[in-house]
């Protein structure tokens, strides 16, 4: 297939059935899409089923959607630990584990699994896109699309365009993105593109302030959303999305821009060194009570 050729999207396949790839599976189902989550063990797949399930019961619950729709949506996801049925997929977004090394092995082998003219996103916050299409043998056919958590409630997918990919796979894929009832915005393949660009500096620097003890923790938090309207503190949403995934995607930042204005603070080192890791593991700079 050459890059002038249409293509139509039929089904949908995520890699990783985690916070992210349960949201945006879900995402994608009610969007009417049959879709494919796939993990490695039938424990995750039933934890990503969880999360459809629990996300859709908030929905139903507050009357946006109706009980028959919900079961719908979830008739629609297929949850699966064979990797193979990615060859059934015209589009698969892969939302696995933040590890750039992970990460080029999945694509070596969605690229060697998967029928020749499917686009492969990556639903990567921060790990260049180009690195991972060059990994494949169709670099032109690889994307960034970066989905945020909550992702049944987040309106903005970040579309990144890496050096290689064609015109006709962005467009493919930003159209899908609209279609998922989402905001696509374009940017370029720099770490970290705009999203994580913006908010780990911030995010960390807060880390910094807790460290110094230029505030405690429940002033920190109460400064950015009283006073910057945020809807959570830099502290709890560092929790919120992981304290592991902050300091990878402040590694990133710090090693491709080579700027120590994007050192990772020591505290989150540390805090990761200690299993600290925030909500997903009961503990981060908040206590979640264990599910
Ligand atoms: N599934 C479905 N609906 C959900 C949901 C879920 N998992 N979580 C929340 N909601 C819905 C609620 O039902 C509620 O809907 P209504 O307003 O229509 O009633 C709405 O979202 C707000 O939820 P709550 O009232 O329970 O709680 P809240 O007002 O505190 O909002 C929040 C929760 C939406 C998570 C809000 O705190 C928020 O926006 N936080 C910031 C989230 C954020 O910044 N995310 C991006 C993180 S960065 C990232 O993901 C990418 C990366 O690369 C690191």
């Amino acid at each position: 297939m050459t890059d002038q050729e249409t293509t139509t999207i039929r089904q949908i396949a995520v890699i990783g059935a985690g916070a992210m790839g349960a949201g945006i599976a879900q995402t994608i189902a009610a969007a009417g899409w049959p879709v494919t989550m796939i993990d490695v063990d039938d424990a995750a797949i039933a934890r990503g089923t969880r999360t459809i399930a629990g996300s859709l019961d908030r929905i139903v619950k507050k009357g946006s959607l109706t009980a028959d729709a919900a079961d719908a949506v979830r008739s629609r996801v297929t949850g699966t630990t064979d990797f193979a049925s990615v060859a059934g997929a015209d589009m698969v977004i892969e939302a696995a584990f933040e590890d750039e090394s992970v990460k080029r092995d999945l694509f070596r082998r969605l690229d060697a699994a998967c029928q020749l003219d499917t686009i492969l996103a990556s639903n990567t916050s921060s790990i260049s896109i180009t690195v991972l299409a060059a990994a494949t043998n169709r670099p032109e056919r690889v994307i960034g699309m970066h989905f945020f958590n909550p992702v049944p409630v987040m309106g903005l997918v970040e579309i990144v365009r890496g050096a290689r990919t064609s015109d006709t796979t962005y467009a493919l894929t930003e159209s899908l993105a609209r279609s998922f009832g989402k905001t696509p915005v374009a940017v370029n393949d720099y770490p970290g593109f705009v999203s994580n660009r913006i908010l780990m500096p911030m995010l960390n620097e807060a880390i910094v302030c807790l460290m110094e003890g230029v505030a405690d923790r429940d002033a920190i938090d109460t400064v950015m959303k009283l006073g910057m309207a945020h809807p959570m503190g830099p502290l709890q949403l560092a929790d919120f999305i992981g304290l592991d995934v902050c300091l990878s995607i402040m590694e990133v930042l710090h090693h491709g821009l080579g700027d120590d204005k994007y050192r990772p603070c020591p505290l989150l080192r540390q805090m990761v060194a200690a299993g600290k890791l925030g909500r997903k593991s009961g503990e981060g700079f908040y206590s979640y009570a264990q599910r």
